[in-house]
């Protein structure tokens, strides 16, 4: 059990400020509404303890300076309700501070997990507190501690790896990073480690969130109403697992989705964020067992436990009354309303005015939410200092992303030696148009919830990367050439998405990608395929074709880590940290499944020797 956050004189100090809130005073700290929903003056008048922005939840323009001044202004407000209780606003910074333009994109943590490079993950959490605290943010859900365990899920890369010991390993060394020197200095970040629990493991086919019955009532999709492009999702699988149920027993729920969360307890973080998800029938959100015993009490977990966006919602839907009433007695603290934050603040009243929710309750979950403000150290700081905003995006930063690119890059397939590639070697054809696209390299939560293609914000395509690198290249988009090349790289992406948009019941590469590799194949002596993905996909027909392969995830903003590995300026050195289904009758993983890769696979460069490295084939392919 980690040892309480604070000093007794500081829980004391808890304790006195407990005594002097009303009701509705402590009511506001629990509730958490959307920046877009918030109306001027409701965080002073309501006493509110958070504020978020959802993914794309951003100032207009978006820039570093706007960021900072519309949370400043919120800040401000806080500071002029009766009791000056500072405020957390929370950001989803999950592959660095994601939706600023202008900052770091880090690799999105399936990279991050092949590098399993602890150091590097601490370095990178450190970066992203500073670009965070830079605009004026202290409270960041990340990480996700989710062990995926079927790759058909649209949050897969949001996890590091199917590993328990992986994810625990590299979530702890993030918690680190956002710590800094102290979760009291001004530039340390508050983790949400999500979704507790067992987020990863649901079954295929059990979501509902994008059930006829439920639609009418979650303003989420109603607002994000993607027209026939949502009906085509849906089609494809969108919200078929994500948000799902999961039927796994108890034994294996400890073992393999709760150390995650013992080992964030213990680097000392003070937020859980829960899943939307289910288990055995039903919503976390309204455990009692595993929020209140085993979070609570097993783990000892003294912080503070925060709904999903619009999660609660889902209890019951429909009666909203009873939903609030069952998920603050589960163990929620603080509710990610995320609209109608009025609706939440009367609910709750009347439920602790009937007694259906004891006022205890309420005490013991504004105690957690300040224990957290406290050891944040808001009351003596709330705000962050502005020189900061030069850190946002820095090269520093940027060289830092880039280095986690080269350690995240997967090398399958190496036939001949292909790679690296010589840059005073002939020109060499580049070919599809995610050679040369930010947006699908980066993927979701990227300055949009869902992500965008093209210059969403700046920084270098893999192509761009490949030209730095002093090689001649001919870009091709579609692959139609005149004359034959020697090699060809052709680099294959699938397009953004984030959550259930992201479900898909087929993995297999589309017709366009597959003409597209014909076309290349046709024209080129040696064929290297470079996937960027946010799992891996189902390949097995095509990979006799190429030479090379590169799984290189999504790399975010930093496109030169891949060309500097490509020309052999740096090593190959990332293993899988999923396994490589061979085919969807391999799904979800299961220890009988036949594997394209296992886990742990990725052949290695030695740094001495990469220009002729003597790498074996791949026996299998
Ligand atoms: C996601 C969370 C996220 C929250 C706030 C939800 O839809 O499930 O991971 O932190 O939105 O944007
Ligand atoms: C996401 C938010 C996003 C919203 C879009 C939510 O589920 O978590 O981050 O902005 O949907 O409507």
């Amino acid at each position: 059990m980690a040892p309480h956050p604070l000093s007794s004189a500081q829980q004391q100090s808890v304790e006195q400020l407990l005594e002097t809130m009303t009701l509705s005073e402590k009511i506001g700290q629990m509730t958490q509404p959307e920046k877009n929903s918030v109306k001027p003056g409701d965080v002073t008048r309501l006493s509110l303890g958070s504020v978020l922005s959802g993914g794309g939840g951003n100032p207009d323009p978006n820039t570093p300076q706007s960021w900072r001044e519309m949370v400043g202004a919120f800040h401000e407000e806080a500071q002029q309700s009766r009791l000056g209780i500072p405020l957390l606003y929370g950001v989803d910074a999950v592959h660095g501070h994601n939706n600023v333009v202008g900052a770091t994109v880090f690799p999105h943590n399936i990279g991050l997990g092949a590098t399993r490079d602890a150091d590097l993950v601490r370095r990178i959490g450190r970066a992203t507190a500073l670009e965070v605290a830079a605009t004026d943010v202290r409270w960041d859900f990340a990480p996700a501690v989710s062990v995926p365990q079927d790759v058909r899920w649209g949050r897969t890369y949001e996890g590091y790896s199917q590993d328990t010991g992986v994810v625990s390993e590299l979530a702890a060394a993030l918690i680190e990073g956002f710590r800094g020197d102290g979760w009291a200095t001004p530039t340390s970040v508050l983790p949400s480690v999500k979704h507790f629990i067992a987020d990863a493991a649901t079954t295929w086919g059990t979501s509902r969130r994008a059930d006829r019955s439920t639609l009418a009532t979650d303003r989420t999709l109603a607002i994000a109403q993607m027209g026939q492009s949502f009906v085509e999702l849906l089609d494809l699988g969108a919200w078929q697992i994500d948000q799902g149920n999961s039927e796994i027993d108890e034994a294996t729920l400890r073992a393999v989705h709760l150390p995650p969360y013992q080992a964030a307890i213990e680097a000392g973080a003070l937020n859980v964020m829960v899943s939307y998800s289910s288990w055995q029938g039903l919503k976390m959100h309204a455990q009692h067992y595993l929020l209140t015993e085993v979070l609570k009490g097993e783990l000892g977990f003294a912080g503070f436990v925060v709904s999903d966006w619009e999660a609660i919602d889902q209890i019951h839907p429909g009666d909203y009354d009873r939903c609030v009433v069952d998920a603050i007695n589960a163990g929620l603290d603080m509710v990610m309303v995320p609209f109608d934050y009025e609706r939440f603040i009367a609910s709750l009243g009347r439920a602790v005015q009937s007694g259906q929710v004891s006022e205890s309750r309420i005490d013991d979950a504004v105690r957690r939410i300040l224990t957290a403000k406290v050891a944040l150290g808001l009351f003596e700081h709330p705000r962050t200092d502005p020189a900061l905003l030069n850190l946002v995006g820095c090269a520093e930063h940027r060289t830092l992303a880039r280095e986690a690119v080269q350690k995240s890059l997967v090398l399958l397939k190496n036939v001949g030696d292909v790679l690296p590639l010589d840059p005073a070697g002939p020109e060499l054809l580049v070919a599809g148009e995610a050679a040369d696209d930010l947006g699908a390299q980066c993927g979701g939560w990227t300055i949009s919830w869902m992500g965008g293609h093209g210059p969403v914000t700046p920084g270098t395509t893999l192509l761009e990367g490949l030209q730095a690198a002093g090689g001649q290249v001919h870009f091709s988009p579609d692959g139609v050439v005149d004359r034959d090349y020697p090699v060809g790289v052709v680099v294959l992406a699938e397009a953004p998405y984030a959550e259930g948009m992201g479900d898909r019941s087929d993995l297999s590469l589309s017709a366009d990608q597959v003409a597209l590799l014909e076309r290349v194949r046709a024209r080129c002596t040696r064929l290297v395929v470079v996937l960027l993905s946010g799992r891996p996909l189902i390949i097995t027909e095509q990979l006799p074709q190429w030479d090379a392969l590169v799984a290189a995830w999504l790399p975010g903003t930093e496109g030169q880590g891949v060309a500097d590995v490509l020309y052999g300026e740096r090593p190959f050195t990332g293993k899988l940290s999923f396994d490589w289904p061979h085919s969807h009758a391999d799904l979800p993983r299961r220890p009988e499944a036949t594997l394209l890769f296992p886990l742990g696979a990725g052949l290695t460069t030695d740094a001495d020797s990469i220009r002729f490295p003597g790498l074996q084939d791949n026996a299998k392919v």
